[in-house]
């Protein structure tokens, strides 16, 4: 399906840009036939069109998402193309269309500048307990994010010392690595990071955007390791188009960090390494700030981890959906949009349900949470235990489910919080468009992803 090669954030675009062309369309040919008529009636009959065009107008913008569910213009492709956020994109030559449900950033409170931002001394309050991963598996047949029963998975959701999967899960002695692999020389620099902003692009799935330079800086340009992790495809096409690494092996401000031998054929899930597992792979990383390679970083990464951690003692930062709240809808949009195998998305959404997740009720002023659905482009946090315990039960879930992990992120998280009542997990669920104003959004690379083998 051509819609598995989109963002997520297909369907508020396509709706408003479907909206923006029949609107223009309806208005434009009633216009044409109005010339039809005499002059004496001209005048009237275009204000009664006018009035007409006016009604209609409302009435799409009112009724356009039940027409798009329909399905009625769900198959043009000036509409499939359409996979971009917005607000804030830079054109790609396309026009911007009018009357569309607009999304805006809002004002973040950043401190002034970098030299006023303060490092908190480590916090007592963070729940502390030592997480260890599981290296290696007898299993003959090795997967990268192991093998592991039911019962063990009910057990990693305690917060106290544990053993745990999280990936990078290596097979018998003398089998094959279990994947991602990266260059020692890398590695290597990965392991003196203290601060990270990463991203990735796998399967040419998208075009490079580096960081805004101006707004980064100095402070950051030395002390914060920004890593693009790559696949060879990706950084081929990459180069062809003019993106080509200096002898540093850096692209701007990306120190670019090549993966090979992805570990998954879903290069959807593949991506959800990186996404979640940075401290795996940050080892001695203190903090880190995923971003997807939609978005163009903006900003300088001191003052966002200021503003979504230190300033109120957070330890894991990630924006909620700007339409969506509720996993119930998620599940809908997913199969509407057939992001992925049905019967796969139900069999997760049955577990959850049987484990008790409950539908989101804006009505309870007890709400965990602000909404039920992420919008995952955007994560800052500190490599705290609960924080890192969060980020390899999410991985899991999207290693023993679906990788659509808008689907699993309220499960895992209440889950979390249900059987560990009494140990704090300082989540900031911020507003989306708080994440619009760090960054500048774009489309993804049209038709860059190959769809993901059924089986994945
Ligand atoms: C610890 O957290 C509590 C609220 O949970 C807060 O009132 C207190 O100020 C925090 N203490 C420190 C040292 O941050
Ligand atoms: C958990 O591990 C820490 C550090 O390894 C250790 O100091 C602590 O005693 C352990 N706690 C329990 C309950 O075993
Ligand atoms: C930090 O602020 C956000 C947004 O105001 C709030 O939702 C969150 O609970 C706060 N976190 C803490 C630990 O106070
Ligand atoms: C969809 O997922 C189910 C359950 O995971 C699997 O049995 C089935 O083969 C998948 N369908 C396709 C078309 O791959």
């Amino acid at each position: 399906m051509a819609l598995y090669r989109h963002g997520n954030e297909l369907l508020p675009e396509r709706r408003e840009i479907t909206g923006s062309i029949v609107r223009h369309y309806d208005y434009a040919s009633r216009i044409r036939r109005g010339k039809r008529f005499g002059r004496l009636s001209k005048r009237r009959l275009s204000f009664w069109m006018f009035l007409l065009a006016l009604l209609f107008l409302i009435y799409l913008s009112v009724f356009d998402v039940k027409l798009q569910l329909h399905g009625k213009f769900g198959r043009n492709s000036a509409i499939r193309d359409a996979s971009l956020e917005n607000f804030g994109f830079e054109g790609l030559g396309n026009p911007r269309p009018k009357h569309r449900k607009q999304h805006f950033p809002c004002d973040v409170d950043f401190v002034e500048s970098v030299d006023d931002v303060i490092e908190p001394k480590d916090r007592m309050n963070f729940t502390q307990f030592s997480l260890e991963y599981i290296d290696r598996e007898e299993n003959p047949e090795p997967r990268f994010g192991g093998h592991q029963t039911l019962e063990e998975r009910e057990n990693t959701f305690y917060s106290r010392n544990q053993t745990m999967h999280c990936g990078f899960v290596k097979g018998p002695d003398g089998s094959p690595s279990p994947g991602f692999d990266v260059d020692w020389k890398d590695k290597e620099y990965m392991n003196t990071c203290r601060i990270v902003v990463s991203s990735c692009i796998f399967g040419s799935s998208d075009f490079l955007r580096r960081p805004t330079s101006k707004k980064i800086g100095d402070y950051s340009k030395k002390n914060v390791c920004f890593v693009m992790f790559l696949d060879e495809q990706t950084i081929s096409k990459l180069s062809s188009e003019g993106h080509v690494r200096d002898d540093r092996g850096y692209i701007g401000l990306w120190r670019v960090v090549i993966v090979r031998n992805l570990p998954y054929i879903d290069m959807r899930r593949t991506g959800k390494v990186p996404k979640f597992l940075s401290h795996r792979l940050f080892p001695s990383a203190r903090f880190s700030i995923w971003l997807d390679s939609k978005m163009r970083l903006h900003t300088d990464p001191m003052l966002i981890l200021e503003y979504f951690l230190w300033r109120n003692g957070s330890e894991y930062a990630i924006s909620n959906h700007y339409d969506r709240h509720c996993v119930w809808e998620e599940v809908l949009q997913n199969k509407r949009l057939n992001k992925y195998n049905h019967t796969a998305i139900d069999e997760q959404f049955t577990f959850y349900q049987s484990d008790g997740l409950t539908k989101f009720d804006p009505s309870d002023s007890n709400i965990p949470l602000p909404s039920y659905v992420p919008e995952g482009s955007l994560i800052v946090r500190a490599h705290t235990p609960m924080s890192n315990l969060f980020s390899c039960l999410w991985f899991n879930e999207v290693d023993r489910f679906t990788s659509r992990d808008q689907l699993s992120f309220a499960y895992t998280y209440l889950k979390l919080r249900r059987m560990n009542p009494d140990k704090p997990f300082f989540l900031n669920m911020f507003k989306d468009c708080e994440r619009r104003a760090l960054v500048k959004l774009f489309r993804h690379r049209p038709d860059g992803l190959p769809p993901p083998a059924a089986s994945d």
